[in-house]
């Protein structure tokens, strides 16, 4: 990784027609003609007597005086002379820095820019001491996601930034979101038990984490028992009838009708009373077929729905796992879906999860929890035709689960087929990789502290690098995501890896 020296100069700023202003300022770089020195996106300074103004690099304009004149440059050209042959062409290159202002820090604290800076004024990289404080990252306790992309600093947010709102990770296939979370998960994992640990249950609808149960404490060097890793497979889990009311069985079945709900909650509570013990779907039907107070019709589309919901093999008399278990400080719950093709199965599982989670933490019988969710697009669409059983939970979590640390970790790679309710509350988002206008539209649209000119840089970053915008940073802030300490093993990575293995 090349080394940016701090304090370096880097330019001086110059008067142009429109500054420089309060928000703005251009500079005409140092170094040679072919010499980059400074990079789109970097973070620089200037030194006043008001404080430090920092500002973003926004854009270049190269220019050259002796190629200004397009007649000129294809005359020569035509005669088969390069200008530069003839004249010093490359002592006329320069390049004009534009920059953007971010704030002003002064005595330890940021202020909002209130004055211009001067033409003349010397423009140096910015001290990488006072960049951690201006962004509020914490190097100490904070989480080592990466390195600031261009400059020498870690980032290193604090939990409470980065987690106490929900979190949108959100980027085309590839960028590498996964694998972010994997670097995520791996911070979370190394919390010392006195920082305060988070509980996170996963669903892991590809079960590409499930590797992340071979780590034990001790191979990351950390005392036993320091955290646990818990792989649940989605064929194993069962959802204890007894706790469902007739109401949340019509949420999973879409189209039941009232009067097939009204009576289904008589049956319920009547059940309820009589098997204490806990019951089946299938003593459900039986219960239904043999209760002469519903008509005819309804008792066979109850009877038809609810053994539809049984086949799924999903219903059970008991809980499992227990969502009590499953939430733990220290704990990492990996709810393994990859072995269902159907969507309706997966949103099933998360639809109950969702809802469990939020009312036993809403009674404070689980401690905070953060919920990973890849593919939340297919969870929580946007679009009312799509079938979308956990829809309303999870927007329920979105709206009102931040209160009691109730956290969402939505995973994306259709940013515009992400519901805008649930995007709209993730008040931090993580963005990789993104080339469709669609998506990039609604990146914009969504999150607040976005600007064009970052807007446009996503489109051009590489796979791992990630703009943090929200209240995760105090700007938003490019990002190199540092590599996983623990490598999944056996996973094949390409096409030609694939045919390779399968033509033995
Ligand atoms: N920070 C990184 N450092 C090194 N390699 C990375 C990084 N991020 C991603 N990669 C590489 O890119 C590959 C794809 O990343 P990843 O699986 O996380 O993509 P994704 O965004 O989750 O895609 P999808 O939407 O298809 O799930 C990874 O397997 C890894 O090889
Ligand atoms: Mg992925």
């Amino acid at each position: 990784m090349t080394e940016f020296p701090t304090a370096t100069r880097l330019g001086t700023i110059v008067s142009t027609d429109s500054g420089p202003n309060v928000m703005e300022f251009s500079f005409v770089l140092e170094g040679g003609p072919r010499e980059i020195i400074a990079h789109r996106g970097e973070f620089i300074s200037v030194v006043t007597d008001a404080g430090t103004v920092i500002a973003r690099v926004q854009d270049f304009v190269r220019t050259n005086r002796y190629y200004q004149h397009a007649e000129a440059v294809r005359e020569y050209q035509s005669r088969g002379e390069p200008l530069r042959s003839i004249f010093p062409t490359d002592r006329w290159q320069y390049t004009v820095a534009k920059a953007r202002v971010l704030g002003l820090w002064s005595d330890g604290r940021t202020i909002r820019p209130y004055f211009a800076v001067s033409p003349g004024a010397v423009v140096r990289r910015v001290d990488e001491d006072i960049l951690a404080s201006f962004l509020k990252l914490d190097l100490e306790k904070g989480l080592h996601l990466g390195r600031l992309a261009y400059q020498n600093l870690d980032f290193a947010p604090s939990l409470d930034r980065l987690l106490s709102k929900h979190l949108a990770i959100l980027a085309m296939s590839g960028a590498g979101k996964s694998y972010f979370v994997s670097v995520l998960l791996e911070e979370l994992l190394s919390r010392p038990k006195d920082s305060g640990r988070l509980s996170v249950v996963v669903i892991d609808v590809h079960g590409e984490y499930t590797y992340l149960k071979d780590i034990t404490p001790e191979s990351l060097g950390l005392p036993k028992g320091q955290f646990e890793i818990e792989h649940i497979r989605g064929s194993h889990f069962q959802i204890p009838v007894q706790m469902l009311s007739a109401e949340a069985i019509g949420a999973l079945v879409s189209d039941m009708s009232s009067i097939q709900v009204r009576d289904l909650r008589r049956v319920v509570s009547e059940m309820k009373n009589v098997l204490k013990e806990g019951y089946t779907l299938s003593d459900v039907v039986e219960y239904v077929q043999n209760d002469e107070k519903i008509s005819k019709n309804t008792r066979e589309a109850l009877s038809g729905w609810l053994i539809n919901l049984d086949e799924t093999g999903l219903f059970g008399k008991e809980a499992v796992p227990s969502i009590k278990t499953v939430v733990r400080p220290g704990k990492i719950t990996l709810i393994d879906l990859s072995d269902f093709i159907s969507l309706k199965k997966k949103q099933i599982i998360v639809s109950y999860l969702a809802n469990e989670l939020l009312y036993l933490r809403r009674r404070e019988m689980i401690p905070p929890f953060l919920l990973v969710l890849e593919e939340a697009h297919q969870f929580c669409p946007e679009s009312r035709h799509e079938l979308a059983l956990p829809k309303s939970r999870i927007e329920t979590i979105a709206r009102e689960g931040r209160k009691f640390y109730a956290l969402l970790c939505l995973i994306s790679q259709r940013p515009v087929k992400l519901s805008t309710t649930v995007l709209s509350q993730c008040s931090n988002q993580a963005i990789l990789r993104c080339t469709n206008p669609y998506d990039l539209d609604h990146i914009g649209k969504s999150s607040e502290g976005i600007d064009r000119s970052s807007l446009d840089a996503i489109t051009t970053l590489e796979i791992g690098e990630s703009l943090f915008v929200g209240e995760t940073v105090s700007v938003p802030t490019f990002v190199k995501i540092r590599q996983r300490k623990f490598e999944p093993t056996g996973v094949i990575k390409s096409l030609s890896e694939a045919v390779k293995k399968s033509d033995k």
